[in-house]
């Protein structure tokens, strides 16, 4: 077994790794991974969403290849660029919701969006709007662990590091099943959102907002879909308020949700959209600012009166995270990925909704292939397990036993299988959830 202990894992719980131990995982096939002992394991969260195409994707290995051959390694900076970068901004804009634009590219999600705010301070201070620097996102949003990102990011655990930074403001979250009143119908909800979100908005003072940043569907806040007409209530808000909407479409871009963009599944107009995850499959670090036209517009035009946007990673546009971007969009598109994800709904869903049966789940919730199971102690009064029962790490650690990857958020357990998937695969996928749970709640009843 190979000694892992110099590593120090994030977002795990290492007093419960030292009982259990590392999984170190080295080979890969379709949809399944393998460990140092050889144990074959059904991934149902895509790495983390992000391994749509399948892990060992021969045209991807190609790419690589390739590019490392022509090509190695260079930045973007200084007026320099390397062809496949050209080519997939290209591509960006091309697939993206908008007429024209530009894209900076990153090395990760939470770069992106750490660009963004950085990018909407520099348009206002150069604009003399220097008052206009405050962020609006949501309770329970996931957006990045950067110190900004982080601030962004509407969960409890950043009180762990003394964030979130002044300035960050946090919108209260559109969870249907959770968060609505008695009685209260899913339009009503929307509108009590809606109007939260604009008196918040006032209480904050329009002039001093720069942005509202928010994920299609909440991913790691535990798969959340927005409500009814959620996105239709608040866009005009902003409008009203002058303030522009990024869309945060680190997971749900690409497919997840059975459209290319999230946007377009909700209606959504962005004026930025925030993209990495599965552009280029999990096979490289890469994230990218898509620019929408009026941005652009007013980016120019600020950047001309200033000497240079002083922003940038040396790897960020790195060639082969751009070649490898081109060949994983290029699948999703042309191997009809993301009809494949559509028509699996049907099933993935049907499949999740049956676990609403199960004495102990409260809620089965999600949208394209994206899914979330919430368990409660008491379904009728949706009252939480003690959170020292660890219930989603209790469920994800007897999964990893039968050979299933899920991931535990909370009191949720997350289903986000890669677009590959067959109709097999997700039956596969149930039936060693259900022998799962079956066995965990036997044990706290
Ligand atoms: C919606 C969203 N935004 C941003 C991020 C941060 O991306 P990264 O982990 O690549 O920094 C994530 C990561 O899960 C995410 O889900």
């Amino acid at each position: 077994m190979t000694n892992t202990s110099h590593i120090l894992h994030g977002f795990t719980d290492l007093k419960n790794l030292d009982t259990h131990g590392a999984i170190v995982l080295n080979k890969a096939e379709g949809i399944y991974v393998y460990d140092d002992k050889g144990k074959k394991y059904l991934d149902a969260n895509s790495g983390l969403w992000n391994s749509v195409v399948g892990f060992d994707h021969p045209k991807m290995i190609e790419a690589a290849k390739i590019q490392y051959e022509k090509f190695s390694g260079y930045h973007s900076f200084f007026g320099r660029i390397s062809e496949p970068a050209v080519l997939l901004a290209d591509k960006l804009i091309e697939i993206s919701p908008f007429n024209d634009g530009k894209v900076f590219f990153t090395n990760s999600g939470s770069e992106a969006n750490d660009t963004c705010v950085k990018l909407l301070w520099f348009l206002n201070r150069r604009k003399g709007f220097k008052k206009r620097t405050k962020i609006i996102t949501r309770i329970n949003s996931y957006h990045g662990v950067t110190v900004v990102s982080s601030s962004m990011t509407g969960k409890p655990y950043n009180s762990e590091f003394g964030l979130p930074l002044d300035g960050f403001v946090h919108a209260p979250c559109p969870h249907y099943w959770k968060n609505s009143n008695e009685n209260e119908s899913e339009e009503d909800f929307s509108k009590r959102m809606a109007y939260e979100l604009e008196e918040l908005i006032k209480k904050e003072n329009p002039d001093t907002i720069a942005g509202f940043f928010a994920e299609p569907v909440m991913g790691a806040g535990g798969v959340i879909p927005p409500s009814q007409n959620y996105f239709e209530l608040i866009q005009p808000i902003l409008k009203k308020y002058n303030i522009p909407f990024i869309a945060d479409e680190v997971i749900c871009g690409f497919g997840r949700t059975g459209n290319l963009w999230g946007s377009e599944t909700y209606n959504i107009n962005p004026d930025i959209i925030i993209a990495s995850k599965c552009i280029t499959s999990g096979f490289f670090p890469l994230g990218a600012v898509i620019i929408g036209e009026r941005m652009t517009e007013e980016l120019m035009k600020a950047s001309y009166e200033a000497e240079e946007f002083p922003h940038g990673f040396t790897a960020g546009g790195h060639p082969v995270a751009c070649a490898l971007a081109l060949q994983a969009i290029d699948i999703i598109i042309n191997e009809k990925l993301i009809e494949n994800v559509r028509s699996l709904e049907p099933l993935f869903m049907g499949g999740l909704k049956a676990f609403e049966d199960m004495e102990f789940i409260g809620e089965a919730r999600g949208i394209g292939l994206m899914g979330a199971l919430e368990m409660v102690q008491d379904k009728k009064t949706k009252q939480p397990f003690d959170s020292s029962l660890n219930m989603g790490e209790q469920v994800a650690n007897k999964a990893i036993e039968k050979g299933l990857i899920c991931r535990p958020l909370g009191p949720s357990i997350v289903l986000c299988p890669p677009f590959i998937t067959t109709p097999e695969e997700i039956d596969t996928m149930y039936s060693i959830l259900k022998e799962t749970l079956k066995e965990v709640f036997n044990n706290i009843r």
